[in-house]
């Protein structure tokens, strides 16, 4: 008898990476809306918004006011992105459970993105640790650039791992590994993931792909095989680092669910809710998304039978 293979965990991060390189204001009751939406159809982690400086994302200027409308389902973990002291200190009193603190392997990256080195990075993070444990909230330490910095190009492997080992020493539980824009392959992944399982269990690893090379879900399987069990997504496929060039979307929640689902791995989210709510963001948004699942629908969803009579007549036409 073969063992049930073990879950995989989506964290939904839509409102979060997904909303904050939008061009157009989504309003607090639509992040709401939709917030309120996910929470219905399973997951244990949803990155609900950012605490990062109001000029440098507008779009996620609301995020005190996500967290305190947001209906908060049992069993699911509301994360708040956190840049430095001040961002956490808001996001304790916004409430939210966990706190993402965020830098990135390349000090260019980290300088582009949060104006401020590793070094500086990590002495805020020292502060806001003691604070969060506190009051309860629990930690995540994401490595941005991890796989590949747009400015500096391939990332050292071992800086890559000192940094991990630097937030657990820390009192920093879990970790990602983070693609900022998508320039991970899967024999990258598969060696990198494997080093980092060595030092982090996979409960506590995230890795976070985006596709803008076409490679996310190539990275998310290879990851998969290398033993990774927790993965970002976002809903449609929306994302990207308002501070990297050519930065595009996150792996697509429902693609990734999809896939899983059609391999037998389970994940217990609700697939054609995620379809249906995946449909209204080209209205929301003012654009289309770059999902597919939600295009071309599953493919156990089948098609009438047009008959042979009715193919000849398109033919024809
Ligand atoms: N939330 C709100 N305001 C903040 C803030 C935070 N977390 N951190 C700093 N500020 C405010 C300061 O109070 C200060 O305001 P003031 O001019 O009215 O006094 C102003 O922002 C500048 O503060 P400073 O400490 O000099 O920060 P900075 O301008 O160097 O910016 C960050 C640093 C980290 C706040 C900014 O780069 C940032 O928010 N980056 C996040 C980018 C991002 O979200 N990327 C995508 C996700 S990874
Ligand atoms: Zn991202």
């Amino acid at each position: 008898m073969s063992l049930a293979p073990d879950p995989i965990v989506i964290q939904e991060v839509a409102l979060c990476d997904g909303l904050q390189i939008e061009p157009a204001w989504v309003p607090t009751e639509e992040k709401v809306r939709l917030a309120d939406a996910l929470s219905g159809f399973g997951f244990s982690r949803i990155e609900l918004s950012s605490f990062v400086s109001p000029l440098a994302v507008p779009a996620l200027r609301d995020a005190e006011e996500v967290f305190a409308r947001v209906r908060r389902a049992s069993g699911c973990i509301y994360v708040a992105l956190v840049p430095n002291l001040r961002g956490a200190q808001r996001a304790l009193a916004a409430g939210a459970d966990e706190l993402n603190l965020v830098m990135s392997s390349s000090d260019t990256h980290n300088r582009a993105n949060m104006g401020m080195d590793a070094g500086t990075s990590f002495r805020a993070f020292a502060e806001i640790v003691p604070r969060a444990l506190d009051s309860g909230v629990g930690l995540n330490g994401t490595v941005s650039t991890a796989f590949g910095c747009p400015f500096e190009g391939p990332q050292d492997e071992d800086r890559v791992l000192a940094l991990v080992e630097r937030y657990r020493a820390l009192g920093v539980r879990g970790v990602t590994l983070a693609d900022t824009t998508g320039m991970a392959n899967p024999r990258q992944v598969e060696a990198l993931v494997e080093r980092v399982l060595s030092l982090v269990p996979a409960e506590d690893l995230t890795l976070h792909f985006h596709n803008t090379r076409g490679m996310g879900l190539a990275n998310l399987l290879a990851a998969y095989e290398a033993g990774a069990r927790r993965f970002d997504a976002a809903l449609g496929g929306l994302g990207g680092c308002p501070f990297a060039p050519g930065a595009s979307g996150n792996i697509c929640t429902e693609d990734v669910v999809n896939m899983c689902h059609d391999m037998g791995l389970t994940t217990g989210l609700d697939l054609p809710g995620l379809i249906g709510l995946s449909r209204i963001l080209p209205a929301l948004l003012g654009h289309d998304t770059p999902g597919q699942v939600a295009k071309a629908g599953r493919a156990c969803d089948l098609h009438p039978s047009p008959g042979t009579q009715a193919l000849r007549r398109q033919r024809k036409a």
